[in-house]
């Protein structure tokens, strides 16, 4: 499966944001990575609604939507997709996540599940049919500059093999947290092929974006 890049904006340089994803297109970036954090399903606050109009206007480059909110089936409504746009709904964070990830398609966009890391596979069986992608945790979401938790390289592999077993080799793996240039590589050997970079690695402190996206692919090739 093609490998892709997900830059994690909530990391990018704000005040250089319009040079930046003029790079990130030369670049062929596949996505830009949308942290939505509302203070109640995750402790933090990140991106916003209409950040998310204006980088539709601005940018070529589809959105991967990570929605980290208590109970989007009822917010579902105040976002703008694209239908290329990737939407990603946690497991944890409603009642009715079969429902939500099919209001997400409703909606236009690619459903994605995303899993907590201490949230087992076995959920994504009885949603196979209704997604396109599942986003691995790799830490605890709400922050950047986490440590990766050992264990969620080994659930990457679990579900590339559950994924493929089960007739789905489609669906897509995303990872997210403590995406280094190393742990990439890893990531990418478990069977990931869409990878948060965020400032682990593309927006390390001190570092050439453009460097960094060739650095980036040479780690998960
Ligand atoms: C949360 C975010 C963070 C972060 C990724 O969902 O997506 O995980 O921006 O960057 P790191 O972990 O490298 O700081
Ligand atoms: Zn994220």
């Amino acid at each position: 499966m093609d490998k892709k890049i997900s830059p994690s904006l909530m990391c990018a340089n704000f005040l250089e944001l319009g040079k930046e994803l003029k790079q990130l297109e030369e670049h062929g970036i596949e996505y830009l990575h949308i942290d939505i954090m509302d203070g109640v399903f995750v402790p933090n606050y990140t991106l916003g609604t209409d950040f998310i109009k204006k980088l539709h206007r601005a940018c070529s480059i589809p959105l991967d939507i990570h929605l980290m909110i208590d109970r989007p089936d009822c917010k579902l409504d105040r976002f703008e997709f694209n239908e290329d746009d990737y939407v990603s709904i946690h497991y944890e964070s409603t009642p009715h996540i079969q429902r939500t990830l099919n209001a997400v398609r409703e909606a236009g966009a690619r459903p994605m599940l995303a899993l907590n890391p201490a949230t087992p596979l076995n959920v994504v069986e009885e949603l196979l049919p209704d997604i396109d992608a599942v986003l691995i945790m790799t830490v605890n979401p709400g922050y950047a500059g986490q440590k990766l938790i050992p264990q969620t390289l080994d659930k990457i592999a679990r579900l590339r093999k559950m994924l493929d077993d089960a007739g789905y080799p489609n669906i897509e793996i995303e990872c997210d947290g403590n995406v280094s240039f190393e742990n990439a590589t890893k990531m990418s050997r478990a069977g990931a092929n869409i990878f948060v970079a965020g400032t682990s690695s593309l927006y390390a402190p001190g570092a050439d974006l453009s460097e960094n996206v060739k650095k980036f692919r040479e780690a998960i090739k």
